[in-house]
């Protein structure tokens, strides 16, 4: 068989990191795909740059469209981030029956209603695996591990950079903003950092946790959505001087009437396992009726990690390209006639 050529949107942290994984692990992974995959054009906004990977035998272009819209690119892969143009590029792909695989929470949480219909309607499909909590397979295990349960609740740290900045402000006694700054340049901070200490991205990756957990649609603007950027370094000592830890959670429950969603910083004793998730780490509790609680933890941000996510995605949607679309693997996407419209409750 051929080998399957990539299109890659962005070589910022994630790309490179997708560069180095695709290269590094070239031969198991053609094993796992029963094809190559070989990133073939991609495209940045300052080609002279410096990379964290080789770009050697890539076409490179300063335009995105390109990239999609080249006829020998099997796959779109968009490691840019925000809504515009990432949306446009995505549609587009999607239009032409190309297969996208994106780490875009924001564009998920806010459009992915459409994005699945769309791959739906054009017999394709969007892949997000590394939308939520980094490196750890948390859609997977929740659409796959946990399909047959009916999911109870969800809860877990699931921003990196805030629960980097929490425990170096607790450790070390460092302020917020110092460690925020260092957050950004390991590269853990999306490009707008209020989106980590507001509370917005997690806002938007429990969006997605609830949507597939709970089998319904994606709705952001429900989501009660607080911070971490007014607590001080004395606000996470004097809890930890209380025997509790401070961690940024995100939370969806059901209930008989419909589904709460809530992020905002809790009080946790520091007996739980939540409050020992340090560092970038993020972790996600799951409970099923029938497995009881589940725990997910591993890295929440960083190259390598999410790489290995996108890199995931990419082994399964290269392992069905040629399948019936009605028979590739389900969790690639929400399907829209599959969702049950549960109600949001207030808080
Ligand atoms: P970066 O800012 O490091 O990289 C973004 C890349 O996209 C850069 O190469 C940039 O070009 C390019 N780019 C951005 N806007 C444009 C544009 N308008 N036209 C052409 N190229 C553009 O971001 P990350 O790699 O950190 O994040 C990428 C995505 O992954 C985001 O959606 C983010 O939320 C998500 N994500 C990030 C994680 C992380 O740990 N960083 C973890 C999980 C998800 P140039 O380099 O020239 O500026
Ligand atoms: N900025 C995000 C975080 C990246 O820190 O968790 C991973 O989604």
């Amino acid at each position: 068989m051929p080998p399957v050529r990539v299109g890659l949107l962005g070589l910022g942290t994630v790309g490179g990191g997708v560069v180095n994984v695709l290269s590094r692990n070239a031969e198991d992974l053609a094993r796992r795909a029963g094809r190559r995959i070989e990133v073939i054009h991609a495209s940045a906004r300052n080609l002279s740059a410096p990379r964290i990977c080789s770009l050697d035998g890539l076409l490179l272009t300063t335009n995105p469209m390109e990239v999609v819209e080249n006829p020998d690119v099997d796959v779109v892969v968009e490691l840019m981030g925000g809504m515009s143009p990432a949306s446009q590029l995505i549609r587009r792909a999607l239009e032409l029956g190309k297969p996208v695989i994106t780490a875009n929470k924001a564009l998920i949480a806010h459009e992915g209603n459409e994005l699945f219909e769309l791959a739906q309607s054009q017999g394709t499909v969007v892949a997000f695996e590394a939308a939520v909590a980094g490196g750890i397979p948390i859609i997977k295990a929740i659409r796959e591990g946990l399909a047959g349960n009916r999911i109870e609740w969800l809860a877990g740290i699931i921003n990196g950079t805030g629960n980097f900045i929490l425990t170096a402000m607790r450790d070390e006694g460092r302020t917020f903003a110092d460690v925020l700054s260092e957050a950004q340049i390991l590269g853990y901070a999306e490009s707008d950092p209020t989106f980590d200490v507001e509370g917005i991205d997690a806002a938007h990756k429990l969006t997605i946790l609830a949507s597939i957990a709970f089998g319904m649609p994606l709705k952001f603007d429900a989501v009660y959505t607080e911070g971490i950027s007014q607590l001080q370094t004395e606000d996470v000592r004097y809890a930890r001087e209380l025997g509790y830890q401070i961690k940024h959670l995100g939370v969806a429950r059901r209930h008989a009437t419909g589904v709460e969603l809530r992020v905002h910083p809790t009080l946790i004793p520091e007996r739980r396992l939540l409050a020992n998730v340090d560092g970038v780490k993020n972790a996600v509790l799951v409970w099923g009726d029938a497995v009881g609680p589940t725990l997910y933890y591993g890295a929440g941000a960083g190259a390598e990690p999410t790489a290995s996510a996108v890199v995931a995605d990419l082994v399964d949607v290269v392992r069905t390209l040629t399948a019936d679309p009605n028979h590739r693997v389900p969790h690639l996407a929400v399907v829209p006639d599959q969702v049950t419209d549960l109600p949001i409750l207030p808080m």
